[in-house]
């Protein structure tokens, strides 16, 4: 994982903002955030998290046959940032691209990346999800701007015979589309302003999180009583505990980032699973929720 140097606290929004440390700890779970420099790039968050990646799974560069970045902040419409971080990389053999599915993007790619080896087209896949969401936000607008910080996170799939990921499930309803979007209509804020009905997300993100995880732990033949670790998209840490609760699902093997990272959209997931200490063969379920609607879940064996 990477994330930018400047951390901004809750209190430090306080002094700009009408909000203080105590409504966006008690509303989302957040504390403090990450925020980009004028001099980061999501292709530099990107690169440095799939360095990291490279280095733990011990594949070469050169041995990566493509890569996937879920983005929503790509550094310039086209071409994709996926192609600049295999520059940066110098991954000559991959093939490159970007894929945009908001918060549920990791997954998207993830769950492409896994046919791509299945079917044996390729061996080792690039998954990376990486944002500077600071740059889609309007920072005068306290109901959206306190939500989303900036970081990447990525990770290495490589074809083995007994395949880590069981399953994914992936959805999308576009009933949501005007939910949560980025407003292009004013030419201060070019990349867009993200806006939001935020208890329309709130209540759907719980509701079809527990739904595609149950759906995908029955594709397994599986249980709630099976899983070591749940890794949901850090949108509000209220969501993840009621997606956990209506579960049944003990809060000790709940993953929560929130606190120092805010949600940064595709990149929260492949964060969270490089902060948690999972251990070979744990039984690991994924969820996320975003923008369009889309939402999926991922079950692995670690
Ligand atoms: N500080 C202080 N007050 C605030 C702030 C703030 N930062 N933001 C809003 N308020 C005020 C509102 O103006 C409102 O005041 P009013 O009652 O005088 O009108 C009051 O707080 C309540 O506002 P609500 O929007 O109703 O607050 P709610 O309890 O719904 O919490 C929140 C808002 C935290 C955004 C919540 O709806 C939420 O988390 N929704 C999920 C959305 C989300 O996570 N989106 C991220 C992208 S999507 C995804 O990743 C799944």
């Amino acid at each position: 994982m990477s994330v930018p140097e400047t951390q901004v606290t809750n209190d430090e929004l306080s002094t700009r903002l009408d909000t203080s440390d105590e409504w966006i700890r008690s509303r989302t779970g957040i504390r403090s955030r990450h925020i980009a420099s004028p001099a980061d790039s999501v292709a530099g968050l990107g690169t440095e998290a799939a360095v990291q990646a490279l280095k733990s799974a011990k594949v070469e560069a050169s041995d990566v046959d493509m890569i996937i970045l879920a983005t929503t902040s790509p550094d310039h419409f086209m071409p994709a940032t996926a192609t600049q971080i295999q520059q940066n990389l110098n991954a000559k053999n991959a093939c490159a691209f970007d894929i945009q599915a908001v918060c549920s993007g990791f997954l998207y790619a993830l769950s492409i990346a896994d046919q791509f080896i299945r079917t044996g087209s390729a061996s080792n896949v690039l998954v990376i999800g990486a944002e500077i969401m600071s740059r889609m936000v309007d920072w005068s607008d306290r109901s959206t701007c306190i939500l989303f910080g900036d970081g990447a996170g990525a990770v290495l799939l490589g074809k083995r015979e007994q395949p880590g990921i069981l399953s994914t499930r992936l959805y999308s309803d576009g009933a949501g589309y005007d939910m949560l979007y980025s407003d292009v209509s004013d030419a201060a804020f070019p990349r867009g302003k993200v806006v939001m009905n935020g208890r329309a997300v709130y209540s759907t993100a719980v509701e079809v999180m527990e739904e595609s995880i149950r759906a995908a732990l029955a594709q397994n033949e599986l249980d709630v009583s099976d899983v070591d670790w749940l890794i949901l998209h850090q949108a509000n840490k209220r969501i993840i505990e009621s997606v956990a609760t209506r579960l049944g699902l003990p809060f000790e093997k709940v993953v929560v980032t929130i606190e120092s990272f805010a949600n940064t959209s595709s990149a929260t997931i492949p964060i969270s699973l490089a902060l948690t200490d999972l251990k070979r063969g744990e039984l690991v379920v994924l969820s996320s929720m975003g923008a369009g609607f889309t939402w999926g879940a991922a079950v692995l064996r670690w």
